[in-house]
């Protein structure tokens, strides 16, 4: 039966995961995310051979699971006498893995700009840079916000699996939980709710950025 009396001694130990969670996943995007923008650069631009190696990285981490990838970073880097925290391996395997995903999605959102919008700024006579950072970087921007906080959702889910290597996220802590109390639902319904809120105010915010990007036009 359920009684969640018994994790009431353990919730601010629990809550202390939503800092940690939150944390890690914001690194990790920031990451992702510089990296991301560098890939898609290379994505649309002229020269085949980085064209090709953003292809082939973003090919492969998108092609192998991301556990993997955070094995082979914290259990496998040691074995080239490369120390790494759990920490710090769990926020390098998930920004690589993210920056795969956003370069994507960086790269789609510039090229699906109207063609007449450059073809506009080159009959004006409108350099490049300018022309890139003031019309089709504004544009691409709104076209790629809702699918940005789409990875930021799904990072912060997928953020549980660190749980493996002993980060203290919130996954981690229910399991901790578990082994304290010899019960499993009441910890692992509690943290589910967290995870569940903190998708839904990644969502609101999400919406409200979109809106207020609208009233621009
Ligand atoms: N669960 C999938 C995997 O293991 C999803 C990874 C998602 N990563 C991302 N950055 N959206 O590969």
């Amino acid at each position: 039966m359920l009684d969640f009396n018994q994790i009431v001694p353990h919730i601010p130990f629990l809550l202390q995961g939503v800092i940690v969670t939150l944390q890690f996943v914001s690194v990790a995007l920031i990451f992702g995310l510089v990296l991301g923008i560098v890939l898609a650069i290379f994505k649309i631009g002229r020269f085949g051979i980085l064209r090709f190696i953003a292809d082939a990285y973003t090919s492969v981490f998108r092609g192998t699971p991301l556990i993997l990838q955070l094995s082979i970073i914290y259990f496998g880097l040691p074995q080239f006498n490369l120390d790494i925290s759990a920490y710090q391996a769990g926020v390098l395997a998930f920004g690589l893995n993210s920056a795969a995903y956003v370069s994507e999605i960086i790269r789609a959102g510039i090229q699906a700009v109207d063609k007449g919008q450059k073809e506009a700024a080159a009959a004006l006579g409108i350099p490049y840079r300018p022309m890139m950072l003031r019309i089709i970087l504004p544009q691409a921007f709104r076209n790629i916000l809702p699918a940005l906080f789409n990875e930021f959702i799904n990072l912060t889910k997928e953020s549980a699996i660190v749980s493996i290597i002993g980060v203290m996220d919130l996954m981690r802590r229910a399991q901790v939980v578990n082994a304290q109390i010899y019960r499993y639902f009441e910890a692992l319904l509690f943290v589910g709710l967290i995870y569940y809120l903190l998708v839904m105010v990644l969502t609101l915010i999400g919406r409200m950025i979109e809106r207020r990007l609208q009233r621009g036009d």
